[in-house]
């Protein structure tokens, strides 16, 4: 079993995307140590360039998203790597171009929602980005690719390009990549309302919970998060209705890695007097250590830099005998 995933390189992260992401990425590398399988992470700076960027904040978000990532638990039982530094993906990605159709890439929903009824001003790498996609996974004849809903696409049409090159070009190279379906993730909602999504693309959100926020911070926001006057119910399905407390629930039994049922047993009948500050302990607790690497990281940037170096040579002597085989595939 080989895994790979691909991250977007943005800054600024926040407790959704610790709980939603980033934990369950330590956990793959926790599953593939057990089960004998690599974890391959890359920090998708290629895939950046078919937005509208600005090189200083792109070069600085690959940086702060590895010292995340390495501060949160990714280490040397994972390769770690920034695309750019691994040209096999985009060699592999030109030789797939000539592979992959327009009609399926015209199919792409992300393509059409993107580009919207601007198309002519779209940038062409917007449009073929399924095809780096696709060589990101193929080049590592990787097995799975953790997929949420909205990616689930592109893998499908990974598996179409990898088919169609093993069958033009009669070689058995590119093993089809599944889906790997983990444990749902987690949904954080705002601390200032749990109808809407904890995210950074909301700056007035000062609720946020930032990894970078220090203990006192972390604790305030929690005990200032909106709830309402109720006691916790016995049952975790009876906050449906109460968007606030079912989010500080589900936040509590993501940190804890308990089932949200067995936390508001723990706490029935309780308000959100007593819950709040044992929520907050506890969020300082795990996020604490993070922050600390995370701080010393980013105070030694060089290192995080050397990481990501031994990670990128990892992931290309990996890489290798495929596009050297892909290559001889087609001719070259
Ligand atoms: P943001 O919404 O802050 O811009 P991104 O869209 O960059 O976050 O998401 C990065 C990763 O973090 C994705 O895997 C996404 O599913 C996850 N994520 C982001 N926000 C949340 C959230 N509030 N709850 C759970 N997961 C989240
Ligand atoms: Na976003």
């Amino acid at each position: 079993m080989r895994v790979i995933s691909g991250i977007q390189t943005t800054g600024n992260l926040h407790l959704g995307n610790y709980l939603g992401a980033i934990k369950q990425w330590v956990a793959m590398q926790d599953a593939a140590e057990k089960d004998g399988g690599d974890c391959l992470f890359f920090l998708a700076d290629l895939h950046a360039l078919t937005g509208n960027i600005t090189p200083a904040d792109l070069a600085n978000a690959t940086i702060e998203m590895a010292a995340t990532l390495l501060a949160a638990g990714i280490d040397d039982r994972s390769i770690l790597f920034n695309q750019a530094r691994v040209p096999a993906h985009a060699e592999l990605c030109w030789i797939l171009q000539g592979t992959a159709r327009m009609g399926w890439l015209n199919r792409m929903t992300q393509w059409k929602d993107k580009a919207g009824k601007n198309r002519d001003s779209a940038s062409v790498g917007l449009f073929t980005y399924p095809v780096l996609q696709a060589a990101d996974i193929l080049v590592y004849q990787a097995t799975h690719v953790p997929v949420g809903e909205d990616q689930k696409q592109h893998l499908e049409l990974t598996r179409d390009i990898a088919a169609k090159f093993n069958t033009d070009f009669g070689v058995e190279l590119f093993p089809l990549p599944e889906p790997l379906i983990s444990k749902a993730a987690p949904r954080i909602m705002s601390l200032r309302d749990g109808t809407a999504k904890m995210s950074k693309s909301d700056p007035s959100d000062m609720t946020r919970i930032n990894l970078i926020d220090d203990d006192d911070t972390i604790a305030q926001k929690f005990r200032k998060a909106r709830t309402d006057a109720e006691p916790l119910p016995d049952s975790f399905d009876a906050l449906a209705e109460r968007a606030e407390a079912k989010n500080l629930v589900t936040i509590y039994a993501a940190l804890s890695d308990r089932p949200p049922q067995a936390v508001v047993e723990e706490y029935a009948g309780q308000g959100f007097g007593a819950f709040k500050p044992a929520l907050a302990d506890l969020a300082v607790s795990v996020l604490s250590p993070i922050r600390q690497r995370l701080t010393e990281l980013l105070n030694d940037r060089a290192e995080v830099g050397v990481q990501l170096a031994k990670g990128a040579e990892r992931a290309q002597a990996l890489a290798a005998p495929t596009l050297k085989a892909a290559k001889e595939a087609v001719g070259l």
